[in-house]
């Protein structure tokens, strides 16, 4: 608890109200109101959270105005030059970097647990060809809780952690056979021998038919963007898992509302929406065309990939993925280049506008990488997918930190209602 108090005053009564405040180990403190509504029958009113710490985490920090972001405390720069994704999903679960021996424990454990139970194989059967793949991981990592629920007393730590580990080797297959099922392709088994990104490539990309090479580069390039995906403090999709998670809710299902919660074009949805926009305006003469239409406030289209709750400067997350683009693109992606190029330009156009200027609005990590991914061979409807595998180690670090917390109580917001007062119903013949 800090030393300062913040005073409010009731208008009706003159009665002032000290209203503590918290200081965490860095970042700004928070003004505690937990007391506020049983002393003066108030709520506070912030819609969007933009001024609300929900919880106390030792997960992520993000400080938006320098464009920082540190996992349990070390910078993703360093990370993602030194670290490797199943390192990190460590680290983000456990809380310090691991040992060797740790680390190979962990990650023969992931290795190990990679095969899902048959029989949700055949849920896919029930999916239409063109179903959206989101829209089949949300329902199939929900169905995970009618096959695994062996292991869900969420009091007890061993059945957390064994949730949290089964969940993160999951979810590629449950991922890949989704792809594999629009594709209207055999199901490629997971191969424990290959690395987490290794694995999902041959997964998504190896057909009977005829041998599948891994790409070092493709791997290399997947690596980095789970881990620069795979948290963010607490965005919507994860405060929708600790939300459901609150209330005792069973964990697999929990996760698949934060699934759910992602797929909208304002998150995790924005990756295919910045891919289908680079598409669309198709040429750089038509770049500020573009440009005039997400200023205009008559005009309900934004550039997509612009922008962040929290960054009001460049997206740290954004500035690695840009270097990687050039990588992949020089390995992989001859055909993508001229979209690569194309958002180069549009970035450069919209970072010397005066109305992005203005507004803080910088890329975000999603402005490049749909390019990534398609440079690495995966259709549109897959980018999200590919978002929500590496968050779900950022989920379950979240949703186990909660569960952990003895204090812990299900979260339930309050309203400022502006409906109707009380009224008398009337019989349909006087309406
Ligand atoms: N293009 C044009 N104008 C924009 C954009 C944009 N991409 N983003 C924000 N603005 C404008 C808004 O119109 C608003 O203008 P006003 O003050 O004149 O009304 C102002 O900037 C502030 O925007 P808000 O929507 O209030 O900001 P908020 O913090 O609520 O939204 C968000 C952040 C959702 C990311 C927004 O910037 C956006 O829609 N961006 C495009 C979608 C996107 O890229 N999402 C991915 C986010 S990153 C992630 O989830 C991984």
């Amino acid at each position: 608890m800090s030393q300062k108090n913040f005073r409010l005053q009731n208008p009706e009564t003159g009665k002032d109200q000290e209203l503590p405040t918290m200081s965490g180990s860095v970042g700004p403190d928070v003004v505690d109101i937990r007391g506020i509504y049983a002393a003066e029958g108030v709520f506070t009113f912030d819609p969007g959270f933009a001024s609300t710490a929900s919880c106390e985490s030792k997960i992520t920090y993000i400080d938006g105005g320098q464009g920082i972001l540190m996992y349990r405390g070390y910078p993703i720069e360093q990370l993602a030059k030194e670290s490797s994704f199943i390192e990190v999903a460590y680290l983000l679960l456990y809380g310090e970097l691991p040992s060797g021996e740790q680390l190979d424990t962990f990650d023969q454990s992931i290795r190990t647990h990679t095969m899902i139970n048959e029989t949700m194989l055949r849920l896919f059967n029930g999916f239409h060809y063109d179903a959206h793949p989101m829209a089949m991981v949300a329902g199939v990592v929900g169905s995970m809780s009618a096959f695994y629920h062996d292991t869900t007393d969420i009091q007890n730590p061993r059945h957390r952690d064994i949730f949290a580990q089964r969940i993160i080797a999951k979810i590629p297959t449950i991922a890949a056979a989704a792809y594999k099922h629009s594709a209207g392709q055999p199901f490629s088994y997971p191969r424990n021998d290959l690395s987490y990104a290794g694995n999902l490539l041959h997964m998504f990309f190896s057909v009977p038919a005829e041998p599948y090479e891994i790409d070092e580069v493709a791997e290399e390039a997947l690596d980095l963007l789970f881990i620069l995906h795979a948290d963010h403090e607490q965005n919507c999709s994860t405060s929708t898992v600790r939300l459901a998670g609150s209330s005792g809710a069973n964990p697999y299902s929990a996760i698949a509302a934060g699934i759910a919660a992602l797929w909208g074009p304002a998150h995790g949805g924005a990756n295919e929406a910045v891919l289908r926009m680079l598409t669309e305006i198709g040429s750089v003469d038509r770049i500020e065309q573009y440009v005039a239409k997400a200023k205009d406030k008559d005009d309900p289209f934004r550039l997509m990939g612009f922008g962040h709750r929290v960054y009001k400067n460049f997206d740290p997350r954004a500035t690695l993925i840009r270097e990687a683009c050039h990588k992949v693109l020089a390995k992989l992606g001859r055909v993508d280049t001229p979209l690569f190029d194309l958002a180069l330009r549009l970035e450069e156009i919209a970072l010397k506008d005066e109305y992005f200027i203005e507004k803080k609005l910088y890329p975000n990590v999603d402005f490049y990488s749909g390019i990534i991914y398609r440079a690495l061979g995966l259709p549109t409807s897959m980018f999200t997918v590919m978002f929500a595998i590496a968050r779900t180690v950022g989920w379950v670090s979240h949703w186990t930190e909660m569960i952990a917390d003895k204090d812990g109580r299900i979260g339930r917001p309050r309203q400022l209602y502006t409906g109707p007062v009380k009224r008398d119903y009337q019989p349909i013949t006087k309406r």
